[in-house]
């Protein structure tokens, strides 16, 4: 029988504050608040109380960007693929949340990339049968020179996942996925990946810490793509790997040291000022999805909507075709024609016009990431373009 997760499975369906940060920060510039308060803070306390420098007279509210690639001999940080400030600061907040030690990198594929190099010659992985892109077509790459073996599964299908866990060394889940919404049970999927003696990576992009934690569910590695919800400006590019085990955190490390894939102090800057709204950004992306994708499903230009229920992100299927959905797509004035998710801005797009998308991924689907606007300004905007697809036909 397959069963679906349902949304009391994991967190995201509990209520912001009931998930508390409890992990200490270790920032550079000495103890934050989040260190000196002995109770756990709730993720929109701790977000904004994170990664600050310590409060001694004249020093600066906010941590500063540093950049130098190279510090004074004789302290931690050495040289910048290794630790720099201004990226400490920003892995504080972001190991807090999701209950780990976070390493950042230059972009979610360089976090990604940083995963895959972990895995011994001839791994077996686990992974989703529409996974992002990038992720997709890079493990199908390393599948085809033989440096892994992958196994494709619907992580919403949990019986298939168990049975595919077995001998696998990674089971590498992304939940809800994108862009399908599938949600996969954590923490059965998890369990059995262990059994299996396998590491469990959640790719925890779409809902991100103030929904769903991972770790918590027994994960291993948790990915995100900061470019998306976490820095939430559609600015820069970022990734960061999350692990609890300090030996693994290490690893990670190691990978971005080896690698390359280090980050900009400018660009920490900027995600650290930027997840310092997360709480708010998600609450209010959230509550439009959700009003939004009902009235979607009464819309005549609409076959299906894709909402988990929980999440700033959607995905509808169009009853005219891949050729309604790029007109929908072209009459949107509020809405942006873009790719990418997770900004300010409400993003929409027909995901199979990327040559590399899974077949598994409709032609007709768009994609839609909600900002911060306000909802019947949203519903106006998209229900007017979708009238449009109707009336033009192309
Ligand atoms: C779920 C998910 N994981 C990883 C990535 C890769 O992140 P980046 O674009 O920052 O390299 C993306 C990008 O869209 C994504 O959506």
């Amino acid at each position: 029988m397959l069963t679906a997760a349902t949304p009391e499975d994991n967190c995201h369906s509990k209520p912001l504050h009931v998930l508390t940060v409890s992990v200490h920060c270790d920032c550079h510039y000495g103890r934050s608040v989040a260190d000196e308060t002995t109770s756990p803070l709730r993720p929109e306390t701790f977000v904004v109380t994170a990664g600050r420098p310590p409060r001694t007279p004249d020093a600066p509210l906010n941590t500063p960007i540093v950049p130098a690639s190279s510090f004074i001999a004789g302290g931690p940080m050495e040289y910048a693929r290794e630790d720099a400030p201004s990226a400490h600061a920003l892995e504080d907040v972001i190991g807090g949340l999701e209950g780990g030690s976070a390493t950042v990198f230059s972009s979610g594929m360089a976090a990604a990339g940083a995963a895959m190099d972990l895995v011994p010659q001839g791994a077996v992985i686990v992974a989703p049968s529409a996974a992002y892109t990038g992720v997709a077509v890079r493990l199908r790459e390393l599948h085809a020179i033989g440096r892994i073996e992958l196994r494709i599964v619907e992580v919403d299908r949990t019986p298939d996942v168990i049975d595919a866990c077995s001998g696998a060394h990674v089971l590498w889940l992304e939940s809800p996925t994108n862009p399908l919404l599938q949600v996969a049970d954590l923490p059965a999927c998890i369990d059995a990946a262990h059994a299996a003696g396998a590491l469990a990576l959640v790719d925890n992009t779409f809902a991100t810490p103030m929904l769903q934690r991972p770790l918590r569910d027994g994960a291993d590695i948790v990915l995100h793509s900061v470019t998306k919800a976490l820095s939430g400006h559609s600015d820069l590019l970022m990734g960061a790997l999350v692990a609890t085990d300090p030996e693994l955190a290490d690893r990670i490390r190691s990978r971005r040291v080896l690698l390359g894939g280090a980050t900009s102090a400018f660009d920490c800057y900027l995600a650290l000022r930027g997840i310092r709204t997360l709480a708010l950004r998600i609450e209010q992306a959230q509550a439009s999805a959700r009003v939004v994708t009902e009235r979607l499903r009464a819309h005549p230009a609409v076959s299906r909507v894709r909402y988990p229920g929980f999440g700033t992100i959607a995905a509808i299927e169009m009853t005219g075709g891949p050729d309604a959905a790029d007109t929908a797509c072209r009459h949107a004035r509020i809405w942006t024609h873009a790719t990418s998710l997770g900004g300010v801005e409400s993003l929409l797009e027909r995901r199979r016009r990327w040559a590399l998308e899974s077949t598994t991924v409709p032609e007709s689907l768009i994609r839609l990431s909600f900002g911060i606007e306000h909802a019947d300004d949203l519903w106006a905007d998209l229900s007017a373009a979708l009238d449009a697809s109707l009336l033009t036909g192309s």
